[in-house]
């Protein structure tokens, strides 16, 4: 997207991106959860975020419903609110990768365009896209939240996976099958990974 702002320029900050995360003593990235409602992205990134914290790392973790009550409170499942959804979070991904932290997201984020766009917003090998999968009727059986009832009720409009399309990755760093691993098995893959790639 374009800068509607004008008479802006771009400041360079005294102290750079590297020298924050050297502060820190870790590998700065961005760990993006995607996969269906249901299917298992809050729950696996909160075990993940826990175990971080315990070994010592400074994360952050960003996850949809909350972010949908304040900085995008302003949108809603339209596709174009959920390309600004991704965008915004993706924007704020990068600048907590900036001051060095180590971020996990867990959104739908159903479209592959913004998945990749918020991969090219971060530098090479920084960002992890990671498909928490469970088939729909997997996660329509689960449906922790009765929102699969309203959706096929026509209660909810727009529903990602009943009336809304789930672009899944063709290319993700990591598949985790939450129908077949328990949430200590899908952990305990992206902390393999995670040292595998050096992060931790
Ligand atoms: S998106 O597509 O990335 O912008 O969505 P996200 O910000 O992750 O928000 C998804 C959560 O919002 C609830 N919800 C809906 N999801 C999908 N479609 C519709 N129409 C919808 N309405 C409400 C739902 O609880 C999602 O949470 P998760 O954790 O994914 O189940």
């Amino acid at each position: 997207p374009t800068v509607k702002a004008t008479n802006v320029v771009w400041h360079a900050h005294h102290v750079s991106r590297a020298e924050r995360a050297a502060q820190k003593k870790q590998q700065p990235c961005v760990i993006w959860f995607t996969g269906l409602s249901g299917a298992g992205k809050s729950t696996v990134a909160n075990a993940l975020e826990g175990e971080l914290f315990r070994k010592g790392y400074h994360s952050y973790l960003l996850d949809g419903d909350n972010i949908r009550f304040g900085l995008n409170k302003d949108l809603g499942f339209s596709d174009t609110d959920r390309v600004e959804n991704i965008r915004r979070i993706g924007e704020v991904a990068k600048l907590f990768a900036d001051a060095g932290l180590i971020v996990v997201t867990a959104f739908i984020s159903p479209f592959r365009a913004d998945r990749d766009m918020v991969r090219k917003l971060l530098p090479e090998g920084e960002f992890f896209e990671i498909h928490v999968h469970a088939a729909l009727d997997v996660c329509e059986g689960r449906d922790p939240k009765g929102l699969y009832k309203k959706a096929r009720a026509g209660e909810i409009k727009n529903f990602t996976g009943i009336d809304s399309p789930y672009e899944p990755p063709v290319n993700p760093e990591l598949v985790l099958d939450t129908g077949a691993l328990s949430i200590e098995q899908s952990v305990d893959k992206l902390l393999a990974f995670l040292k595998e790639k050096g992060r931790i």
